[in-house]
């Protein structure tokens, strides 16, 4: 069998590739990054020499570039992890979000119609069902759940799943679907809130918190979302959406403090910053669909993960600190200078 993986040099999708390669060594694995800002070669460091790897620089939305790719290595899956992911970067600039996380996903998807594939499986997200109030505890997101976003970045989100639920109707493309609700784990990339708040930690500087750290989000740990991915391209239902998460919600100011006090330093770093615009309240999946019909579980407790979590950011430090080292100062200065 051979998988391509997009946007695997980034978070989520590196940490699959490892998944793939220490679970199914007989499968061929072949990363498609166009090594974007949140892309890493460097992650993938380990893995670049095997003989069923291959990595392709190239971008989703180059027909020709995916076609030649197609044609050389004739896939049975294709995993779309490809995209811009970042909500704050959204709300500065929408534009690339349309592209990559529409077009791209269009482009790709036409060439496995081109081609002919087993499963094209489209990593989406819970931001596309917008937010929860925190007064209905009750409530929780369903694969029934009415799409109603509120960034530019689940928009494009949700329209890429229009899409894909599209193909698979109009022209028959096996598809599948994920929703999942916030990862943490190694080698995310450091504008996101756990890995931002680490290395601010170990560097003494403020913890930016947004409005008044109160918004909910419902964490992950990202080998249970690859273990969801990986099952529901195989065996998932065609034409299906599945939710993904492991019912662990939790305030952003008591995962900033949990940090601060697993790294020994003060709370007197946390500082209360402008609001997000059209900041999503909470997020909470019901993942009774995938756990029914696949038997899915997460396996990972947040107190483990987190702790794990933290101990890597500890570990490798040279691949955070390069990385913020660099273009990414102006980004911070942009996004956080005078707020
Ligand atoms: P990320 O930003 O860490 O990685 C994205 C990767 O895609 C990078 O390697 C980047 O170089 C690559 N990329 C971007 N544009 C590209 C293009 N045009 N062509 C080829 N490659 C391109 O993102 P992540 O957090 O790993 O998220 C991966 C996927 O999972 C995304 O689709 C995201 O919407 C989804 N998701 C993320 C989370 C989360 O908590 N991080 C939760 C649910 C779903
Ligand atoms: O729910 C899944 C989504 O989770 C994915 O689709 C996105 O790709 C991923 O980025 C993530 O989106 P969030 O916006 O929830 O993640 P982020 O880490 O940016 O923010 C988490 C919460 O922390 C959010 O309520 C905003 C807040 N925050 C974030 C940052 C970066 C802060 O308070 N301060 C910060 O500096």
């Amino acid at each position: 069998m051979t998988i391509i993986v997009t946007g695997g040099a980034g978070f989520i999708g590196s940490n699959f590739i490892f998944y793939l390669l220490d679970h199914y060594p007989e499968d061929r694995v072949v990363c498609v990054d166009s090594l974007t800002y949140a892309g890493n070669l460097s992650t993938l460091k380990n893995v670049l020499d095997k003989p069923n790897f291959r990595f392709v620089k190239a971008d989703i939305c180059d027909d020709k570039a995916i076609a030649q790719l197609f044609a050389e290595e004739k896939p049975d899956i294709i995993v779309n992890f490809a995209a811009e992911s970042h909500v704050d970067r959204s709300i500065e600039d929408p534009t690339v979000f349309l592209k990559t996380n529409i077009l791209g996903t269009a482009n790709l998807m036409d060439a496995c119609r081109k081609y002919g594939i087993q499963r094209f499986h489209q990593v989406s997200t819970d931001e596309v069902y917008g937010d929860l109030p925190l007064d209905r505890p009750d409530l929780f997101f369903t694969e029934e759940t009415p799409i109603h976003t509120s960034s530019p970045y689940s928009s494009s989100k949700a329209g890429a799943d229009l899409l894909v639920l599209a193909y698979h109707r109009t022209f028959g493309l096996p598809v599948s679907i994920s929703r999942c609700s916030n990862n943490y784990g190694p080698y995310q990339f450091p504008e996101k809130l756990i890995p931002l708040m680490i290395a601010n930690c170990l560097h003494d500087k403020p913890l930016p918190v947004y409005g008044e750290g109160l918004n909910v989000r419902d964490w992950l740990y990202v080998d249970d979302h690859c273990r969801a991915i990986d099952l529901i391209m195989r065996h998932g239902r065609v034409g299906e959406v599945y939710n993904v998460g492991g019912h662990n919600e939790m305030r952003n100011i008591d995962i900033v403090k949990l940090i601060c006090h697993a790294l020994d330093k003060p709370e007197s770093l946390i500082t209360y910053v402008t609001d997000r615009k059209g900041h999503d309240m909470r997020y909470a999946i019901d993942p009774e669909k995938i756990h029914r019909e696949l038997g899915w579980l997460p396996e990972t407790r947040f107190e483990d993960g987190i702790k794990k979590t933290i101990e890597w950011y500890l570990d490798n430090r040279e691949w955070w600190e390069e990385i913020i080292s660099g273009e990414y100062q102006k980004y911070y200065e942009k996004m956080y200078g005078n707020r």
